[in-house]
């Protein structure tokens, strides 16, 4: 982003002048968090630090000790065990909105090979990743440090590279970093049969047509972002990311042994322990809008850690954004007395209302009716 435009975007969101020359000094440096600790920074620079209001506020909040449901996808070929699975979905969807897969089908040295893939291009000569660094939204692979940089009142401690699949669905090779390419590639693949997967489950869920989510191609645009935190020095002040509502429909994320993610159930936040194998699965805003409120886009953050580098792959599945395709409340979920709470609304759309907001603030009150 050049100087006026940078200017022009924080100014809007009330930031200040020294905060955004910090802002710009960081962006600058398109060395992310970890360049900070590479350089041996001990204690956290002023724009990760969280802002009072936002640390009173807090203390509204509690802290649970629930555990997360875990969905057993083993058997889903009969016609049985698929009638429970789809009945223990539509209970985890409605209550939770928050929960874990097993026995998906993805072997975990595909699971591994992501984790690693995604550390080895974090850890990767810095000059090599700079030609990577931007924030163009449209950029087939980017990276950069707090995608919301210029927007939010404060920075997270974490560093992400994206691989954007929404507008062009194609995956060509050559187009991702050498560094993790076979790895992305072959996780890519089999996230996308699952997501498929998920959402023929999903529309069973909500009793409308099988074929209903998939024909809506939701899991068509996809987002990989893959994150890295490294260890924080003083990790009461800051967060890995700002509590938040995913910009998709659904969303399935790959977590390290680290943990940190917390999710926000009844009010306490609610920890989204690491199982080995295990994929986290949640519902997104797009879905939300799409079931007209019976399922519902949950908040979740990421608390900043001394133990690091934390690596996750959030895979993000956004339908379609080109052609433009009009979406909407399903048809079948409206009558008198459920009549549509939101708009028809085009992905682009949503995506351009995403894009000029930061992340802690809901996407979903612009497609209200
Ligand atoms: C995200 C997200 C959680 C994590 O990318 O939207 O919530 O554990 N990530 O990294
Ligand atoms: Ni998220």
């Amino acid at each position: 982003m050049d100087e006026s435009g940078v200017k022009e975007a924080t100014t809007q969101s009330g930031v200040d002048d020294d905060r955004i020359k910090d802002l710009k000094a960081f962006d600058d440096t398109k060395a992310g968090v970890k360049g900070l600790i590479d350089a041996g920074v001990a204690s956290l620079p002023r724009i990760f630090i969280r802002p009072p209001d936002e640390l009173v506020e807090e203390l509204n909040l509690g802290y649970s000790q629930a555990e997360l449901p875990v969905l057993d996808l083993s058997g889903i070929e009969t016609d049985d065990q698929r009638k429970s699975i789809v009945d223990e979905l539509r209970q985890v969807s409605e209550e939770w909105g928050f929960f874990q897969v097993v026995n998906h089908g993805i072997p975990s040295s595909v699971l591994d090979g992501m984790i690693d893939g995604t550390c080895k291009f974090h850890e990767q000569d810095a000059e090599l990743k700079k030609e990577y660094y931007s924030r163009d939204q449209f950029q087939k692979v980017r990276y950069e440090s707090n995608i919301d940089l210029y927007r939010s009142r404060v920075a997270n401690w974490r560093d992400t590279m994206t691989i954007n699949l929404l507008y062009s669905n194609e995956v060509v090779p050559d187009e991702l970093p050498e560094i993790c390419r076979s790895s992305a590639m072959d996780y890519i693949n089999h996230i996308t049969k699952l997501a498929e997967t998920l959402f023929e489950l999903l529309s069973e869920a909500l009793g409308i047509k099988v074929d209903n989510l998939r024909a809506m191609e939701c899991a068509r645009g996809r987002t990989f972002v893959c994150h890295y935190y490294p260890a924080c020095p003083e990790p009461d002040l800051t967060l890995g990311v700002s509590r938040h509502t995913d910009p998709a429909f659904l969303t399935i994320l790959l977590q390290d042994h680290i943990g940190g993610l917390q999710f926000l159930h009844d009010n306490n936040w609610t920890d989204v322990p690491p199982i080995p194998g295990g994929l986290v699965v949640n519902i997104a805003d797009l879905l939300q809008i799409v079931s007209n409120d019976k399922f519902k886009s949950r908040e979740h953050r990421v608390i900043a850690n001394r133990i690091g580098p934390r690596i996750s792959v959030a895979c993000f599945l956004i339908g379609v954004a080109v052609p433009e395709k009009i979406y909407y409340p399903a048809k079948e979920l409206i009558s008198d007395e459920t009549p549509p709470v939101y708009r028809e609304f085009t992905v682009g759309e949503y995506m351009s209302n995403f894009f000029s907001r930061p992340i802690d603030k809901s996407g979903l009150d612009h497609f209200k009716i």
